[in-house]
């Protein structure tokens, strides 16, 4: 990962930089949830969907670890945002449960 430089950002939610990572890794972190415990790397609205790639690879840039050996991170409910009324309701069967994705509109493939 040469092309990085210290500044770069990794986690673009918790604007975490490449050099944060780097600096919780040489400090012992092994794993995402180590970096995201250490940076809030991860805690952003994705929830770690866009940054979780990469800090597994400068993990193992950094010490050398195979992929298969760095755990993916730990996922929490709800994976996908949706609203606080639909958590509120008491409803019990999933498909009343909806992501706000499945209200935007399309059209011409883009959001209206
Ligand atoms: S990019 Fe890291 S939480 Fe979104």
């Amino acid at each position: 990962m040469n092309r990085l430089d210290k500044t770069t950002i990794i986690c673009r939610c918790e604007e975490i930089s490449y050099e944060e990572i780097e600096d919780v890794i040489s400090i012992g972190a092994r794993r995402f949830d180590d970096v995201k415990r250490l940076t809030r790397c991860g805690m952003g609205p994705c929830q770690s969907k866009i940054c979780s790639s990469l800090v597994a690879e400068i993990i193992h840039d950094k010490t050398g670890l195979p992929f298969p050996e760095i755990p993916l991170p730990r996922m929490r409910m709800p994976i996908s945002p949706i609203k606080i009324g639909t958590l509120t309701t008491n409803s019990t069967t999933f498909s009343s449960v909806k992501s706000v994705l499945d209200e935007v509109e399309l059209e011409d493939g883009k959001v209206k």
